[in-house]
């Protein structure tokens, strides 16, 4: 696959916080037990906002970030695991709030869960070779609030909400290296949907936190082998590795197991929690807004989640 770059980056956060001494009023926990174990102090939780808006927000500020017009894409992919609706789709929601109702452009969401931006990014990716004159929106974005059950310290203390978006746009020879896989398990990690003829209301987000500990271990170098081998290029030549922000263990684990220092790993977890398929694009964005990108930089982003699914994109900033 060749000749994709992002030109612009954006995030949207819910105003609403909720840090690790709140959560010691919910359930029976403590800011020392989940700060050693996750890396968490704060998370965003929406009151008000949805998943649209936040990614809408998020498109907007990307859209800006490129100094492009709106007008000109002609792409938008949505991914998340929480929409607003069944249907219309996220990215139509999206393609409404950013006034594109009547410009010609494809707009749908992926489910891939945690692993959903690596995916979204792919396969924007390859329709983009098609209509290579147009800019694509890629978003990441989740209210996994609305799947917790905040009387269960051993999830509710994970997650957040947020968005992140990149603007895609056709570079020739910027390669774009991916690697996608999945496994078909919904035992380890599942979040069902209310079915209107059982009556009841949707079940919570489970979670074998174990078994997805190992999983994510497992996992990480797999992804960053997977791409450096395709690129043909060593881990020294890479500048940043953006891995789905889960847990500070996970990633210090993935580290050591790929025998590099922890630091290039970035993480944002402390503040945000893990927010799913936007935390990687969320992530992008700060590092970009703080200027730590550097135009031909390599990059890889890794992500892994329910699915199961994991996957890898190795780009040049
Ligand atoms: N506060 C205090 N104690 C807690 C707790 C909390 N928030 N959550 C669980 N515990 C307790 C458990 O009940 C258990 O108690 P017990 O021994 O009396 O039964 C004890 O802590 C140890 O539980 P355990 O599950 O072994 O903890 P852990 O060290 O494995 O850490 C996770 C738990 C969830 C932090 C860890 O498994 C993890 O990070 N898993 C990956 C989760 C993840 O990233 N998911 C998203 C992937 S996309």
């Amino acid at each position: 696959m060749n000749g994709i770059t992002i030109c612009g980056t954006g995030s949207a956060l819910p105003e609403n916080c909720l840090n690790n001494n709140d959560l010691t009023v919910m359930v029976d926990t403590s800011d020392e037990w989940i700060t050693s174990r996750t890396g968490i102090k704060n998370r965003h939780i929406a009151k008000n906002e949805t998943t649209a808006e936040l990614a809408a927000l998020a498109a907007q500020r990307a859209i800006e970030n490129s100094k492009i017009n709106n007008n000109e894409i002609g792409l938008i992919i949505v991914a998340t695991f929480t929409p607003d609706y069944f249907t219309p789709s996220t990215a139509c929601l999206v393609q409404s709030k950013l006034g594109l109702n009547d410009v010609p452009l494809a707009a749908f969401d992926i489910n891939a869960a945690c692993s959903g931006f690596v995916y979204a990014l792919t396969v924007a990716g390859s329709m983009m070779m098609q209509n290579p004159d147009k800019y694509a929106l890629v978003i990441g974005s989740e209210i996994v609030s609305k799947t917790i059950d905040y009387n269960d310290r051993s999830t509710c203390i994970l997650f957040g909400d947020g968005a992140g978006a990149v603007v895609l746009k056709h570079k020739d020879n910027a390669r774009l290296i991916s690697y996608l896989d999945s496994s078909g398990n919904k035992d380890i990690l599942n979040a069902p949907i209310c079915d209107r003829r059982s009556g009841t209301v949707s079940p919570p987000l489970k979670m074998n936190g174990s078994e997805v500990y190992q999983f994510a271990v497992e996992t990480i170098p797999k992804c960053i082998t997977n791409v450096l081998e395709q690129a043909k290029c060593t881990l020294e030549q890479v500048r940043f590795i953006i891995c789905h922000q889960a847990n500070s263990r996970i990633l210090a684990s993935a580290a050591q197991r790929l025998g590099i220092k922890p630091d290039l790993f970035v993480t944002n977890l402390e503040r945000v929690g893990n927010t799913s398929a936007a935390s990687i694009p969320l992530l992008l964005d700060e590092m970009n807004r703080d200027g730590l990108l550097v135009r031909g930089d390599k990059i890889i982003m890794a992500g892994f989640g329910g699915g199961l699914t994991w996957g890898s994109v190795l780009l040049e900033w």
